[in-house]
């Protein structure tokens, strides 16, 4: 199974309630692109788009092919890193900081102290204008160029014949060191030029130092649990690489969308987390209505012939990360709800889910219901042809599995769910956070099948009343809490 995790960099679904404490009221990316002629995204419709609360206006239709819904932003931020974070798992409580009046002196002193270079300029600056105004004056003095922008950076200018590549990129790690805790910029980024006065030009070897994680993530989570991650686009520069197993970079979304589709040609098994960084790069900031319209048509276009090379296990979410309003006025992010599809189970409705992490959540339970069915493969069943598979979550991240054996004697039958919590209580784990069990007699598992009471019981020894037991089969998946599933357990002792 593959689970593809597709994000439109920007496309957001709708002011947030809080939009007014970040200049955002009334933002709405999708409303504002949906003016154009260029909007045609039948395909999305067909999904459920316009079925999400708050897309109405861009008309429901009766049977979606996809779940679909829309995510509240819970992190105090509204850029891409903060929003892929928290997509998979980790709530930031402050947005990365900014330097719109240019970095302390302190933090310069002490970058001068480590890297043995001055600096110049100091200040937020277009990335082109910047070498205009100040790159003569580098060459001549030695002094490097340092600038911010609105977003969370700290870059470093500097002429490739002046400073050499690798030099400049030792001076980044350097910098990258520095810059922790209030100072932690989501990135600091090497931007060489080359030239003569008059005529200085950026080259191809910009490079990118991001800020880890603050959390553990999903990928890193998945990563430990022997799942393949692969990476399409700037993912692995947003989670700097942590938790990553295979990385697509990629420029613009024509690259991404053909690094997916190739994914989904491929023999993998695994996630594949994808950014389309066009919207937001060429056309959010850009105030672009039109280009921003004709960009999503353009993925639109290309969705179809995706889908169609899917497995029918194979899953795909298509959401945001946050807004970019080409049409309010001002060139940054705006805070707004994040669309939700979720392509290749039984459709529903989601709602309005609290918080991005929700998504990555579920990515994270889907993988373990796989393995479930997997172990179901191993059941011994002979008897009653009722095949049942487990696997078993702990606390650390590592998953046991288990299948039920059954015996001539037929008292003597151990359940999955059993036969894992014996693998793993007889390996020295006893912290447990989540069991699925896939069963049933069908070559698909039944996804009303659910543990018998001996197998409650025997979680109610080892588990809190928030042990979550995931119950389904490749198109379905519901989850339970152990005290929903075993009110007032018997217990000798209080969990
Ligand atoms: N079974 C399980 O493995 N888990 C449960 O929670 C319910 C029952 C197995 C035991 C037996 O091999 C078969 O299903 C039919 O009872």
């Amino acid at each position: 199974m593959k689970i593809f995790l597709i994000v439109l960099d920007s496309l957001g679904a709708g002011a947030l309630p809080d939009a007014a404490a970040f200049g955002d009221t009334g933002a709405h990316t999708l409303k504002s692109i949906a003016k154009s002629k260029k909007f045609q995204i039948p395909n999305l419709l067909k999904l459920g788009l316009g079925n999400i609360e708050g897309l109405e206006f861009l008309g429901a239709v009766p049977r979606p092919l996809a779940s679909y819904g829309r995510a509240m932003e819970r992190s105090m931020g509204k850029d891409t890193t903060v929003g892929h974070w928290e997509l998979a798992g980790v709530v930031s409580q402050k947005p990365l900081p900014t330097f719109p009046e240019g970095f302390p002196e302190e933090l310069l002193r002490r970058f001068t102290q480590e890297t043995g270079y001055e600096v110049l300029c100091n200040k937020p600056y277009s990335g082109t204008e910047v070498i205009k105004d100040y790159g003569e004056e580098s060459v001549r003095s030695g002094k490097l160029i340092v600038y911010t922008s609105a977003d969370s950076v700290f870059q470093i200018a500097a002429h490739e014949e002046a400073v050499p590549l690798e030099e400049l990129y030792e001076i980044c790690r350097k910098a990258r060191k520095l810059l922790a805790g209030d100072w932690g910029v989501g990135r600091v980024i090497a931007r060489p030029f080359i030239g003569t006065p008059g005529n200085y030009t950026r080259t191809a070897n910009r490079r990118d130092f991001s800020l880890e994680p603050p959390g553990e993530t999903l990928l890193d989570r998945l990563t430990h649990r022997g799942i393949s991650t692969v990476s399409v686009g700037k993912i692995a520069d947003i989670f700097a690489g942590r938790g990553i197993g295979r990385s697509v970079p990629t420029h613009g979304n024509a690259e991404g969308m053909a690094a997916a589709l190739q994914m989904a040609e491929e023999d993998f098994e695994g996630f594949v987390f994808v950014n389309l960084v066009d919207f937001d790069m060429l056309y959010g900031h850009r105030q672009d209505v039109e280009g921003y319209a004709a960009a999503l048509s353009a993925f639109d276009a290309w969705l179809p012939g995706f889908l169609q090379k899917l497995q029918p296990e194979d899953q795909v979410i298509i959401t945001a990360d946050h807004g970019c309003d080409p049409g309010d006025g001002h060139t940054d992010h705006t805070r707004e709800y994040i669309p939700v599809l979720h392509y290749g189970g039984e459709p529903v409705p989601l709602g309005t889910l609290p918080s991005f992490t929700a998504i990555g959540a579920w990515i994270e339970d889907r993988f373990l219901l796989e393995e479930a069915m997997k172990a179901r493969k191993n059941a011994y069943a002979p008897y009653s042809g009722y095949r049942v598979g487990a696997a078993l979550l702990t606390g650390e991240g590592r998953v046991f599995t288990g299948s039920n054996m059954e015996n001539a004697s037929y008292g003597a039958t151990v359940c999955a769910e059993r036969s894992a919590f014996a693998a793993a209580v007889s390996s020295g784990v006893r912290d447990f956070r989540a069991i699925a069990v896939a069963g049933g007699r069908g070559e698909k598992a039944d996804p009303q099948a659910s543990p018998c009471g001996i197998c409650r019981q025997v979680m109610a020894e080892f588990c809190s009343k928030e042990f979550r037991i995931l119950l389904g089969n490749e198109k379905n998946m519901k989850s339970y809490t152990l005290a929903e599933l075993l009110p007032l357990s018997f217990d000798l002792e209080e969990k």
